[in-house]
């Protein structure tokens, strides 16, 4: 589907990295936002992160401009999706929104188009019985920052068709990402594994076993992982880990799930990590 064309439905941080790897990777794109303003935010951040690729080498400047002259942007669902082959839907992790937006999608999206959903754990089951294609509905869950890593969690719904998944896995590897498929349960592979270590890592720092930057280092020296957990959870947005955590909790009715009185907290309290300036760290 080289020619094809994709719209994301979302420009916030993963709408954003998404819609700059379909079209770097020369699809149209119409990336699709209710408001202008978090619109032009997205193609000054796309711009943004082109340009450090551009300085680091890793793309040329003529493909800078060819991918942002790919992108376009509309305020509506319905003009967004039209001619869609592919919809990735990247709108606020809430439940009652997301089955909202797949009906419109539904509606007006050409009836051959491919429904996908970037959740972070949203069941996709559910997400496809609020249209009436549920075999065209699957999950691809790209990793923040999205041009730059290679995962693409490929769930599949009760009802997804096998072709479907194949075509999004051809996809995810034409983007030269490394699909991986996955079943429909809360918190797929990803975050299902991810999350229990991060609240592992706040319960540590709760129970006063050791510090941020000690618990962090741990992980950063001992596991060769990238960033700390207590790092992660910022980059991440603690809100976002604790409603991961609650469907987890919730789905799996198990104890060790719970998410940590102290990330309950902090969330209440509006530290959320990066984006509110403060978490574990201070971004001030
Ligand atoms: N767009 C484009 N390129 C970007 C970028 C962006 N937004 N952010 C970073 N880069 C590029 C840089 O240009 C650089 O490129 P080169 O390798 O060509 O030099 C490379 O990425 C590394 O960046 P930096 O040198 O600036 O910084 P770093 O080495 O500290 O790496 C990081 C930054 C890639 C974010 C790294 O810290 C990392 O891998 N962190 C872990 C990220 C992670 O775990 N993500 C998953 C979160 S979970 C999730 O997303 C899903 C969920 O459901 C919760």
């Amino acid at each position: 589907m080289a020619e094809q064309t994709v719209a994301v439905i979302g420009a916030g941080t993963m709408g954003n990295g998404i819609a700059h790897t379909f079209a770097q990777y020369g699809y149209p794109v119409t990336l699709v936002d209710v408001s202008t303003e978090r619109l032009d935010k997205a193609l000054h951040t796309i711009a943004a992160n082109l340009d450090r690729q551009v300085a680091k080498g890793s793309i040329p400047e003529t493909l800078k401009d060819a991918t942002l002259a790919r992108i376009r942007t509309v305020t509506t669902i319905q003009e967004g999706v039209r001619d869609a082959d592919l919809v990735v839907e990247a709108a606020t992790e809430d439940v009652t929104l997301k089955l909202q937006i797949f009906g419109s999608i539904d509606q007006a999206a050409p009836e051959h188009a491919i429904l996908a959903t970037n959740t972070s754990s949203i069941s996709i089951s559910r997400i496809a019985a609020a249209t009436r294609r549920p075999g065209q509905v699957i999950g691809m869950h790209f990793m923040n920052p999205v041009p730059v890593m290679k995962l693409v969690e490929v769930i599949n719904g009760y009802a997804t068709q096998s072709t479907v998944t194949d075509t999004v896995v051809a996809l995810s590897q034409r983007l030269e990402k490394v699909p991986c498929v996955v079943n429909d349960y809360p918190g797929f592979i990803a975050n299902r594994i991810l999350m229990p270590m991060i609240n592992e890592a706040i319960f540590s720092l709760y129970e006063g076993v050791a510090g941020v930057e000690a618990i962090d280092t741990v992980m950063k020296l001992g596991m060769a992982h990238p960033m700390g957990p207590l790092q992660l959870a910022d980059f991440i947005g603690l809100d976002v880990c604790l409603s991961i955590l609650r469907v987890l909790h919730d789905g799996f009715g198990q104890p060790k799930y719970a998410p940590c009185p102290l990330l309950v907290n902090m969330v209440t309290a509006g530290r959320l990590g990066i984006k509110s300036g403060e978490g574990f760290y201070d971004y001030t």
